[in-house]
C-alpha cells in the first residue's frame, strides 16, 4: 500500500529543472524522474512550467511538485500494483485531455515512480513486473551519432543521423559495434573537418558543420567501413523532424525550399543510395498524406511517426486507418503516463507497426524506458550516442538485462 509520494526538483542533462518523484509504499520504494524535449510535438501532453522568470528562466518545476502532494493526498493507501486504476484515477483528477491541470510531469512521474515501487514490492526486476513472465527480448540500439537540427549548432535540417546494428547477436556486441563506429566517426571527423567537429550535441552525437544530408550520410558510410563493419551489419536511421524545418509551406533543406513532393523525391533518392533502414518524422506532424505517399513508396525502410503521434492512441488510431507510418516512437513524456503509453504500444504492435522506445533530448539518469522496451518486446531503443551519462544509463540497463535473462535472452531480429 502507498504510504506518501513525494517529489522534488532536479536538473536533467540540459541544466533544466524536472521532476522526480519518490513512491513510499508499505514493504518498497520507487524512484523515477522525467524527461524533456527540445523539438517537441504541438500535440503532446502540457509540461507543466512556473513560468517565474526569477527562478530557472520560468522553467522551474515546483508547481508540479506541489501538484504530485495533492495526488498523493489521493494516492495514499492504494495498492501499488493497481497501475491502471491509479493512472485513470490521475488522469481524473486533471480532468484535461492533455493534463494541462496536473502536468504531464507531475503524473508521469507518479507512474512510472509507483511502476518501481511495485516492482520492488513484488521482489521484480521492473521489465519482468512490466512485461510478464514471457518477457525475453532486447532491442535493437539506434544510435544517433550525428546530430544536426535543433539539437546541434550546424545547418544540418535532418536532426538525427543514427547507426543500427542489426547483424549483431547480442545486445552487448550491438553496443561495442555502435561504439567503435562511433569513435571511427569521430576520427574522421577530426581529420576533415577539425576538432571542433567532434563537439556533441543534445544526444551525444557529433555536430561538425555541414550543411548537407548526404555530407553526413557519407561520414557515417565512411565510419562503418573504417570501424570494420558492412551495411548489412550495421543500417542507418534517421531522424528529419521535419516540423522544425517547414515554414507553412516548404521545407528547407539543404540551403534549399522543397514542397512535399520534392522533399518525398529527395527521400527516395536517399533510401536508393545509403543503407536507410528508417525514417522518422519525415513531414510536419499533420501531414497524415505525405506520411501515407512515403510509407507506400517507401514499403521496405520503416516510417516512423513522433510528432505525427505523440505516443497517443487516438492519433495512432487515425495512422493505423490511413496507413500513414508503419511505425511508432513512444515518449512516456509525450502522453505523461504509463498505462496510456503501453495502450499505445499496444495498439501500434497488434497493427503491424514497429515499436521505437525513446528518450528525449534533455534526459536524466533515469532507466525506466530500458526496462519498458524489453516489456514491450520493442523493436528498437533510441536513446542517443553511445556517449554520456544520461544516454549510457539507458544502454547500460540493457546490458545489465541482457546479462540477467542469460541464455533466455534474445536480440531482436528485424
Ligand atoms: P526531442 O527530440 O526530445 O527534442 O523532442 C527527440 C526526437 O525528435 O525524437
Ligand atoms: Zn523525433
Amino acid at each position: 500500500l502507498i504510504r506518501n509520494i513525494k517529489a522534488r526538483e532536479i536538473l536533467d542533462s540540459r541544466g533544466n529543472p524536472t521532476v522526480e518523484v519518490d513512491v513510499i509504499t508499505a514493504n518498497g520504494f520507487g524512484r523515477a524522474s522525467v524527461p524533456s524535449g527540445a523539438s517537441t510535438g504541438t500535440h503532446e501532453a502540457l509540461e507543466l512550467r512556473d513560468g517565474n522568470s526569477e527562478r530557472y528562466n520560468g522553467k522551474g518545476v515546483l508547481k508540479a511538485v506541489e501538484n504530485v502532494s495533492r495526488i498523493s493526498e489521493i494516492l495514499v493507501g492504494y495498492d501499488c500494483r493497481m497501475q491502471r486504476e491509479i493512472d485513470m484515477t490521475m488522469i481524473e483528477m486533471d480532468g484535461t485531455d492533455n493534463k494541462a491541470v496536473l502536468g504531464a510531469n507531475a503524473v508521469l512521474g507518479v507512474s512510472m515512480a509507483v511502476a518501481k515501487a511495485a516492482a520492488n514490492e513484488s521482489k521484480l526486476p521492473l521489465y519482468r513486473y512490466l512485461g510478464g513472465a514471457n518477457t525475453f527480448t532486447l532491442p535493437v540500439p539506434t544510435l544517433n551519432v550525428l546530430n544536426g537540427g535543433k539539437h546541434a549548432g550546424n545547418d544540418l535540417a535532418i536532426q538525427e543521423f543514427m547507426i543500427q546494428p542489426v547483424g549483431a547477436e547480442t545486445f552487448a556486441e550491438a553496443m561495442q559495434m555502435g561504439a567503435e563506429t562511433y569513435h571511427a566517426l569521430g576520427k574522421y571527423l577530426n581529420e576533415s573537418y577539425g576538432a571542433s567537429s567532434t563537439n556533441v550535441g543534445y544526444e551525444g552525437g557529433y555536430a561538425p558543420k555541414m550543411e548537407k544530408t548526404t555530407e553526413a550520410l557519407d561520414a557515417l558510410m565512411i565510419a562503418i567501413d573504417r570501424a570494420g563493419y558492412s551495411d548489412e551489419e550495421i543500417k542507418i536511421g534517421l531522424d528529419a523532424a521535419a516540423s522544425e524545418f517547414f515554414d507553412g509551406e516548404n521545407y528547407k533543406v539543404d540551403g534549399e525550399a522543397m514542397s512535399s513532393e520534392e522533399l518525398t523525391a529527395y527521400y527516395i533518392d536517399l533510401v536508393n543510395s545509403y543503407p536507410i533502414l528508417s525514417i522518422e518524422d519525415p513531414f510536419y506532424e499533420d501531414s497524415f498524406d505525405d506520411f501515407e505517399n512515403l510509407t507506400s513508396e517507401l514499403w521496405e525502410t520503416i516510417i516512423v511517426g513522433d510528432d505525427l503521434f505523440v505516443t497517443n492512441p487516438e492519433r495512432i488510431a487515425k495512422g493505423i486507418s490511413t496507413n500513414a507510418a508503419s511505425g511508432l516512437l513512444l515518449k512516456v513524456n509525450q502522453i505523461g503516463s504509463l498505462s496510456e503509453a503501453i495502450d499505445a504500444a499496444t495498439l501500434a504492435t497488434r497493427n503491424g507497426l514497429s515499436l521505437f522506445v525513446s528518450h528525449r533530448s534533455a534526459e536524466t539518469e533515469d532507466t525506466t524506458i530500458s526496462d519498458l522496451a524489453v516489456a514491450l518486446g520493442a523493436d528498437m531503443i533510441k536513446t542517443g550516442a553511445p556517449a554520456r551519462g544520461e544516454r549510457t544509463a539507458k544502454y547500460n540497463q540493457l546490458l545489465r538485462i541482457e546479462e540477467e535473462l542469460g541464455d533466455a535472452g534474445e536480440y531482436i531480429r528485424l
